[in-house]
């Protein structure tokens, strides 16, 4: 007797821009699929529910199954679905393996005269003679990608184009498994893998870095200007490991249409001054668009890693989105979080002002910035 390793994995992630839900159903077997194609392998992926979601990131269109290997901690996106695992030639009985597949669903269809009813997993929607997915598409504005039973009887998967318009994101991650733990994830956008850094902890997590930047010496805080080091398209969000990296104003603007982040957090370190902020701002719906006529901030919050809040006293400005590496946050004259983009004066502050130092210390442009949106 074979034995199966049996489990379901429900996934379901959400689509902020049209509110709706992507539901994949995986099912997991003991074994491998030996594929004609692996999409992408990906190394050190430590648990297979990250692997799913890799798949069900990389668009369900592309990615229908995966093999993971529990040793050796790999996971392979793959493009075809086996329904039937006891099927000797396309499987492999391995027990480092485990293959989930995602579930064909076996809804069916009545047909009623003129008017079909179309079926799709949890969903079903009524339209008329569903011949062809450009029926579906044209009758039945909500409908989503996935299998339809059509008229014929034959199911048939239905790109229905609406989740080019979806970018995941670390919140999306960590709604649909809030174990996950920070690190790098890679997810499918349109035909493009982002890459990017999740902090999955601090303030129950979801937070996709989008700068990271790193001043060890004045010669950097000279080089290291904003507009030096500032970088366009999501696909660059991959670089924040190089430490001097952030992301565009513009790129971030279209980000922020399509998945809808509402707070920015900042995180910074000058460690000769002994200290870190770490605070969370809430931008709700004026985060784009032109300055806010009331620019003080009423909705921010410190996390408790922040070492400097409680010396802080007067009132916190902000300016607005197009000014979020320069002054997000600041008590007039007194603290500010700014990356510099002045070459002729070195600002580059956590908190601090580059003239009045806590401690009487010398001002220093060493430390380390940090920003995430969720
Ligand atoms: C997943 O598949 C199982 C077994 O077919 C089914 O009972 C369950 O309802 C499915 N879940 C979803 C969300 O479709
Ligand atoms: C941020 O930059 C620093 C300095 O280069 C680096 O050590 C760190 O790993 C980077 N963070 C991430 C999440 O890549």
């Amino acid at each position: 007797m074979k034995i199966f390793e049996i489990l379901i994995l429900f996934l379901t992630i959400k689509s902020s821009l049209h509110k709706q839900f992507l539901t994949l159903n995986f099912t997991a077997r003991g074994k491998k699929l030996i594929s004609g194609e692996v999409l992408l392998l990906l190394d050190d992926i430590k648990a297979p529910h990250l692997c799913v979601v890799n798949c069900l990131a990389f668009g369900e269109n592309k990615c229908k199954s995966v093999n993971y290997n529990k040793k050796r901690k790999e996971c392979q996106l793959l493009d075809e679905n086996q329904d039937n695992v006891d099927d000797v030639n396309k499987f492999e009985e391995n027990e480092d393996w485990i293959y989930y597949g995602q579930r064909t669903p076996k809804t069916e269809c009545t047909l009623k005269g003129e008017a079909s009813k179309c079926c799709i997993e949890s969903q079903d929607i009524t339209c008329q003679k569903p011949k062809t997915c450009s029926v579906i598409k044209s009758t039945c504005a909500h409908c989503k990608s996935g299998y339809y039973s059509m008229a014929t009887g034959e199911k048939a998967f239905c790109d229905m184009g609406s989740d080019d318009q979806f970018i995941p994101s670390c919140k999306t991650i960590k709604d649909a498994y809030p174990e996950s733990s920070s690190g790098f994830y890679h997810l499918g956008y349109k035909d493009n893998i982002l890459e990017f850094y999740c902090d999955m902890t601090a303030d129950a997590g979801g937070w996709t870095m989008v700068a990271n930047i790193t001043i060890t010496s004045n010669a950097e805080a000279e080089r290291y200007l904003l507009r030096n080091i500032k970088q366009n398209g999501l696909g660059s969000l991959k670089n924040v490991r190089s430490g001097v990296y952030t992301l565009s104003l513009g790129t971030l603007s279209t980000f922020q249409e399509r998945n809808e982040f509402t707070e920015i957090r900042i995180k910074c370190q000058k460690t000769y001054l002994g200290f870190q902020v770490d605070v969370v701002l809430g931008y709700g719906s004026e985060l784009v668009g032109g300055v806010t006529p009331e620019r003080h901030v009423n909705l921010y919050r410190f996390l408790p890693s922040d070492s400097r809040h409680t010396q802080v006293s007067g009132s916190y400005k902000k300016a607005d989105f197009a000014n979020l590496y320069n002054h997000a946050i600041f008590v007039p004259g007194q603290y500010h979080i700014v990356i510099n983009n002045d070459p002729n004066r070195r600002r580059w502050e956590c908190g601090d002002y580059d003239q009045i130092q806590p401690n009487g210390k010398t001002y220093s442009p060493i430390g380390s910035w940090q920003f995430f949106v969720r």
